[in-house]
Order: structure tokens, then sequence, then C-alpha cells
């Protein structure tokens, strides 16, 4: 009688075991079904190029646009190049908010040049945008779609997601998590010593995003700037000797001399690429779930996000916080990608 019961205990563990593993391949296998709200934007684009590289893993639906790095117009324009470059014009493009949900518009020019995408000559792209606003957009597919089955990456300003939301509260059904590049806490400010740019650009957008109890995950500057160019790994870039690398290489190159000189530092980041990365293989990064809150309040704490790393507050937490990330192991997922297209 004991060896029979030995026995079943045996087959119903590995039974078990088989379950599992079927069921973690399974949920690898599982595509993301995604919409890129973007402001593009030099970092933004090598995230664009990045995505639309990984068509087995990430669906991507659609990009939304916001004023953000330069005003909407431009945003649109840079992310329909960049889907030319990536020879994905199937994929639409909408056009959302022209500026914050209050505050007075800010641009990052200054570091993203005129035209939004620092040093590399843009075109009029062959296709346009797709009729109707993001913001219609985002309703429409969100509060339609499967139960919590749409991803969001949001690599600018929140304002397009934090419409939908107060015009119809109910989209949040269809949203499985959002992932957000932005903010800032151990690292301090890029845009004040304290506000990381696409929150100090519209913190009433983070705010309505935070409230609304979505999935939330932060790739603040903590983690982002940790993941820095270097001359190998832009050496890496240029070996690819494909289009795509040309472009990326020349971006990169451009963009990042802000940030080496502003920090002293030996490279530049590629923040929303990060974005990216973690949905492909968020197994690159670590952080934990936090209580965040956004300063929305005038003065010099402005768009900051504040964070409760030790859980001092016993506040809900109400977001992932990404706070390190395996940097090498990143340039080399984003080579194999640009890789792929020409
Ligand atoms: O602070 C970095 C963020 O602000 C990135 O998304 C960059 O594109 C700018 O929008
Ligand atoms: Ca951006």
């Amino acid at each position: 009688m004991y060896r029979y019961a030995q026995k079943l205990h045996q087959l119903l563990r590995s039974l078990l075991i088989l379950s599992l593993i079927t069921a973690t391949n399974a949920q690898a296998a599982q595509k993301i079904d995604l919409i890129i709200d973007t402001d593009p934007g030099a970092d933004d684009i090598v995230a664009l190029l990045f995505a639309l590289a990984s068509p087995d893993e990430l669906n991507v639906r659609a990009l939304t646009t916001v004023a953000g790095n330069v005003r909407l117009d431009k945003t649109s324009r840079n992310a329909r190049l960049a889907r030319e470059w990536a020879g994905r014009e199937e994929v639409p493009v909408y056009a959302g908010a022209p500026k914050p949900l209050m505050r007075t518009p800010i641009y990052a020019e200054d570091i993203h040049g005129k035209e939004g995408l620092s040093g590399i000559a843009v075109h009029e792209p062959r296709q346009g945008l797709a009729q109707g606003s993001a913001i219609t957009y985002l309703i429409d597919t969100l509060k339609s779609a499967r139960p919590h089955s749409i991803t969001i990456a949001m690599l600018g300003p929140q304002t397009n997601l934090a419409l939908a939301l107060i015009q119809e509260p109910g989209i949040v059904q269809g949203i499985k998590e959002v992932v957000v590049m932005g903010g800032a806490h151990f690292n301090g400010g890029n845009i004040t010593p304290v506000a990381e740019f696409n929150l100090f650009a519209d913190p009433h957008a983070a705010e309505v995003v935070l409230k609304s109890g979505v999935k939330l995950t932060y790739l603040p500057l903590d983690v982002t700037h940790k993941i820095l160019t270097s001359e190998a790994r832009l050496k890496q870039i240029a070996a690819l000797n494909n289009n795509a690398g040309r472009l990326v290489g020349d971006i990169l190159n451009e963009y990042i001399k802000g940030d080496m000189e502003h920090y002293g530092i030996p490279g530049g980041p590629v923040h929303d690429a990060t974005v990216v990365a973690y949905l492909l293989k968020p197994q690159l990064f670590s952080g934990r779930s936090v209580n965040v809150v956004v300063d929305s309040r005038e003065g010099p704490t402005f768009g900051q996000t504040i964070v409760d790393w030790y859980d001092g507050l016993k506040a809900p937490r109400n977001a992932f916080w990404v706070e390190s990330g395996d940097a090498q192991g990143f340039f080399d997922l984003l080579v194999e990608r640009l890789a792929r297209l020409k």
C-alpha cells in the first residue's frame, strides 16, 4: 500500500511540474498586445525601431503621439518616420494632445533638435496619419478590448492616456499594464534638480494615470542612467552596417552629448528604449513595488516623483519602480533587434 501511495505521489508531482512548465512556456510565447505612446524625440525613435523590429513578441497595434520633446506636428511626423525606417508602415499613427492638461507647454529642442531628431536629416514620410485623435483611438480600443489585454508603453508626457481616462474611466478594463519611462528618485531630475522631463512636462496627467489604479511600472532615471552608451557599444551599433544601425548611431552620437556634458559621464542614456527592453526581457531589470506620489504643486518640487522605497508610510504600493538593469544585456538585445531591420 505504501509503495502505491509513493508512486501516486511521484506521478502527481511530475504532472504538477509539467503543468507549470507548460503554463510558463505559454505565458512566454504569448505576444504582448501593445500601444506605444510617444513624443519622438531621439530616444523615442530608438525605442520605436527596437519595438517594431520585434514582431514575434510585440504586436504593436498603434503609435499614439503627444507633444513633448517637440511640438505635436513634429512628434507625429517623426513617429511616421520611425515606422517607415522599420519597414512597418502598416502600423497606424494617431496624433494626440498638442499640449499638457494644465501647465504651460515645455519642449526639449535644446536636446532633441528643432525637428526633434538630433543628428539626422528628416523628410516627409510616405504614409500619413490615421484618421481620428489618439484619445478617441485609446478610448475605442480599450473599451472594446478583451479584459486586461493591452499593454501601453508611455515614452513621453502621459497626457493622451490621462485625457482618455478622464473622458472614459471604464477603459481601465482593457489595460493589462502601463509601462512608463519617467520619474526619478535616487538619481535626481534631468530638467530640475528633482524632476524628470516627462513628469515635469505634465505632472497632472501622471497623477490621473496613477490614481486610475492600472497596473503601473516606471522606468525612471534611476535605471536609465545606469544603462549608458560607451565607445564599444556605439561600435557595436555601427558594426551593424545597415540603415537602422546608421540612423541609431547618428542619432545617439548627437543626442548623448547633452547628458554627457551635464552629468560629466562617459556615455549617455537611451531612456525610452529601456521600456522596450523591459517588455522583451524583464529579467534584465530589477526593482520593487512602492508607493509613488507625483508633486503637481507650483514650486521647486513641481513634477517630482516621491517614492517610498523603504515603505515607511505603509501607503498602498501603486507602482513597480525599476531601479537597476543589465547595461550590456540591454545593448546586446538592442543590437540583435536592430540587425533585423534594413
Ligand atoms: O527624461 C527623458 C524622457 O524625456 C525621454 O522620454 C525623452 O524622450 C524625453 O521625452
Ligand atoms: Ca520620449
